[in-house]
C-alpha cells in the first residue's frame, strides 16, 4: 500500500478503528495470503520533521505493511523551564512531508487526548539509567519520553516501532522498558542521518543562528576525533575529544562520556570493544546531542 496522502486522526478511538480496518482490509502488499493480518509499524515523532524521521518512515515501509506516524509533543517529557512552548509544531508541512512515502495514518492528538486528566498518576519509571547523561540534566525526561511510548504502543499494538540512533539512550531504555514489560513489539533502529558537515538532523536545528550553526559542528568534530583514535585506547578517546570540545567557545558542553551499548555505564580506562561516545552542549540557548558507535582497540 502506497497511499498518497496520510490520513490524520487525532482521537485514539479514531486511529484504534483505523488500523483496525487497514491491518484486516484487502489492500496488502503483493504476495500476502488475504488471511493474515498486515503488519502495522509506528514511528513516533514529535513532528518538524526532518530527513532523519523521514529515513525512519523509509524503514518502516520496508518491515511493514500499515505505517502509522505518531507526530506529539509530549510535555510529559519536558521539565520545567524547557522548550516545550517554542518546540517547532508544523503539522501540516509534517503531512505534506510525508505524503507519497506509504504512510497510511498520521495520529496527531492534543496533549488533552493524550492526557485527559491532566498529569498521568501512572507512569514507567526509566530507572537508574533514565537518571544519568540527558536523564541528569533533563530531570524526568525519560519517564514521560517512556510513559508516551508505552500509552502509544498500548494504543496502536504495532507488530515494529523505529526509533533513530540519533538518541541513543532513549533506545537504550525504550528496549529496556519493551523487554522489562513484555510489549509484543520488535525495534527497528536507524543510523543518525547528518548535514554534509556531519551535524545531526534535529527539529532543534532551526533555533540556530549563523555563528550558532558553526558552532554545532563541534560536536560532530569531537566524535570524529574521537572515532579516530579509537585504535588507542579509551583514555586516547577522551583527549581526542576533549581537545575538539575545549577549543571552541561556542559550545556550552553538559557531557562527554564513553560508554559500554550493553549497560549503558562509563567504560573504564582498560575498556576493550565496541563503545558508545556520548555528548551534549549548550549552543547558545539550544541543546543538542550526538554520539557515535566506535570500536575501542
Ligand atoms: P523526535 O525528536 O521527533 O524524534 C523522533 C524519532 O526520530 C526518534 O526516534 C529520533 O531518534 C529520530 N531522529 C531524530 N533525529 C534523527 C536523525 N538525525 N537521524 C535519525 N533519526 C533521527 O524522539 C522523540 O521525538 C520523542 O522522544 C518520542 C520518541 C517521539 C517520544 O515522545
Amino acid at each position: 500500500m502506497n497511499p498518497l496522502t496520510p490520513l490524520v486522526v487525532d482521537t485514539i478511538a479514531g486511529v484504534r478503528t483505523e488500523l483496525r480496518s487497514l491491518s484486516a482490509g484487502p489492500d496488502r502488499k503483493a504476495g500476502d495470503s488475504g488471511a493474515a493480518t498486515a503488519r502495522v509499524v509506528l514511528v513516533p515523532t514529535m513532528g518538524a520533521l526532518h530527513d532523519g524521521h523521514l529515513a525512519l518512515v523509509e524503514r518502516a515501509t520496508s518491515v511493514g505493511d500499515v505505517v502509522v506516524v505518531s507526530i506529539f509533543v509530549n510535555p510529559l517529557q519536558f521539565g520545567q523551564g524547557e522548550d516545550l512552548d517554542r518546540y517547532p509544531r508544523s503539522i501540516e508541512a509534517d503531512v505534506a512531508k510525508l505524503a507519497g512515502l506509504g504512510v497510511s495514518v498520521v495520529f496527531a492528538p492534543t496533549a488533552a487526548e493524550m492526557y485527559p486528566h491532566g498529569r498521568s498518576a501512572t507512569t514507567v519509571h526509566s530507572g537508574d539509567i533514565g537518571t544519568r547523561f540527558e536523564g541528569r540534566a533533563r530531570r524526568g525526561h525519560f519517564d514521560g519520553v517512556l510513559t508516551v511510548v508505552a500509552k502509544l504502543l498500548s494504543i496502536m499494538h504495532p507488530q515494529s516501532v523505529v526509533f533513530g540512533q540519533k538518541d541513543a539512550q532513549q533506545v537504550f531504555l525504550v528496549k529496556r522498558m519493551i523487554a522489562d514489560l513484555d510489549f509484543p513489539v520488535s525495534v527497528e533502529v536507524v543510523d543518525t542521518v547528518r548535514e554534509p558537515d556531519g551535524l545531526a538532523l534535529s527539529s532543534r536545528n532551526v533555533f540556530l543562528d549563523a555563528n550558532e550553526r558553526r558552532a554545532a559542528r563541534t560536536l560532530s568534530r569531537a566524535l570524529e576525533a574521537a572515532e579516530s583514535s579509537a585504535d588507542r585506547g579509551v583514555d586516547a578517546v577522551l583527549a581526542a575529544a576533549q581537545s575538539v570540545l575545549t577549543a571552541d567557545t561556542g559550545v556550552d558542553l553538559d557531557y562527554f562520556s564513553l560508554v559500554d551499548p550493553a549497560t549503558f555505564l562509563p567504560v573504564d580506562e582498560g575498556f576493550h570493544g565496541r563503545a558508545l561516545v556520548l555528548v551534549a552542549a549548550l549552543v547558545g540557548e539550544t541543546r543538542l546531542i550526538d554520539n557515535q558507535a566506535i570500536y575501542v582497540g
